[in-house]
């Protein structure tokens, strides 16, 4: 089975950077493969532009995806699972990977007449300074 892991975090002085670390050595492990998207370090372009915008809320299925966009979207139709690792920055996902989102995530890909693979298997993992219970309750 092959993964394909969105990370997203600034730093390598992470915890959430150990949480990649520690999940790619058990997919090695066990004898699978993946595929990584560092966002930061791939210094993704995460503004959605006007002409993405005015495509996207139009539902124009125009084959004139921006080059990163589609080099993410072959990545997610090469791959049998989906890992999204991040941490929650204001009790959302970092605004990168939002953007990741509403850029990669397009029409005629992921909704509309979808392109998009229906992948077996989907993960978060996503680190939080908040212990559970605190979460809950927000
Ligand atoms: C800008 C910012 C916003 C954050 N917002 C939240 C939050 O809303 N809830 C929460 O539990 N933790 C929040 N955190 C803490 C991070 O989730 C935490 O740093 C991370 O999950 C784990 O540590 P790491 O940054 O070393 O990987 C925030 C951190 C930053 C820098």
């Amino acid at each position: 089975m092959k993964a394909f892991i969105v990370y997203c975090h600034p730093s390598e002085d992470s915890f959430t950077s150990h949480v990649r670390d520690s999940f790619i050595r058990g997919i090695v492990d066990s004898g699978n493969e993946y595929l990584i998207s560092d966002l930061y370090k791939m210094n993704f372009k995460s503004d959605m532009s006007e002409k993405e915008y005015l495509r996207d809320s139009n539902y124009r299925d125009t084959p004139d995806l921006e080059e990163d966009v589609l080099a993410e979207q072959k990545k997610i139709n090469d791959s049998d699972a989906i890992v999204f690792i991040y941490p929650v920055f204001w009790t959302e996902a970092p605004a990168k990977l939002v953007g990741w989102f509403d850029r990669v995530w397009s029409y005629g890909f992921a909704y509309g007449n979808k392109k998009m693979k229906m992948l077996e298997k989907g993960m978060i993992l996503c680190s939080a300074g908040n212990p559970v219970d605190r979460l809950e309750q927000l």
